[in-house]
């Protein structure tokens, strides 16, 4: 892929785009960052602070490897959608190295005042070495007591927190992890009546790699109110969508 010399001096980590056996994720890069964290000079100062964990990973996806999280500039918008929506109970699909949890699970945290103890984050997260990482982190920053990391396909690990009476409501589903899958796996969730009247739905990559048949699917459904909100994919500065639904 040819990119401008703009933006790769600004992401040097994108110059290996060039290389035409490109894989953007699961190839090593992940255990790489575990072991750049360890070794950062500043690491007391990363231990119980979730801004300066996500700053490091950040740095690192723009300096050495991208990476597949969600990213500074998205990343901000669904935290003030947490903020003013106050979650208690908040789902994501697809965890990755727990970017996304470690920030909402932050912004849920202060959206209650940093008091409230009983909110529950559930990462829901097919792999099992992402997993592993992303508790190694989440741990670290602090947040463990709000975040569990769920290894297994989201389809079925939902079922079974249901089956188990662990999950019997969620207030913010966050879905991330395969495009193809966000309609069958909000179905799983609406066919389990876990959604209820004000529950918000926020879908990652709506524009760019693209999910439209799933905005189609909230935009037609008669008990959603759905919209579009812009934002960045960082590093690259490539713009996407996040679709955000109300359930009526
Ligand atoms: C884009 S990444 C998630 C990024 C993360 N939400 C963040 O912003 O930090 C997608 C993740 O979904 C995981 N995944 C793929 N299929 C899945 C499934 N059926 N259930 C749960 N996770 C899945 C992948 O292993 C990958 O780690």
């Amino acid at each position: 892929m040819s990119l401008p010399a703009s933006t790769t001096s600004k992401y040097p980590s994108l110059n290996k785009f060039k290389d035409e056996n490109y894989v953007e994720s699961h190839d090593g890069r992940e255990i790489a960052l575990l072991k750049h964290i360890y070794s950062h000079p500043d690491l007391n100062e990363l231990r119980g602070s979730p801004s300066n964990i996500l700053r490091v990973i950040d740095e690192f996806a723009a300096q050495q490897d991208f990476l597949i999280n969600i990213g500074p500039d998205k990343g901000d918008k669904v935290q003030k959608l947490i903020e003013d929506e106050k979650p208690t109970v908040l789902v994501e699909l697809g965890g990755y190295v727990g970017y996304s949890s470690i920030l909402f699970a932050e912004a849920m945290r202060r959206a209650h005042g940093g008091t409230k103890q009983d909110l529950r984050f559930w990462s829901l997260e097919f792999d099992p070495l992402m997993a592993s990482i992303a508790m190694n982190f989440i741990d670290l920053a602090g947040l463990s007591d709000i975040v569990t990391v769920v290894v297994g396909s989201a389809a079925d690990s939902i079922k079974r927190l249901h089956a188990e009476k662990k999950l019997t409501t969620i207030d913010f589903l966050f879905l991330d992890h395969v495009e193809d899958l966000y309609i069958d796996d909000l179905k799983v969730c609406e066919n389990l009546s876990l959604l209820r009247p004000g529950s918000m739905v926020v879908a990652d990559n709506v524009l760019r790699p693209g999910a439209p048949q799933y905005r189609e699917y909230v935009r037609q459904h008669i008990g959603m109110e759905s919209w579009s909100v812009k934002g960045l994919i960082i590093p690259g500065d490539y713009e996407d969508e996040l679709e955000v639904s109300r359930i009526k």
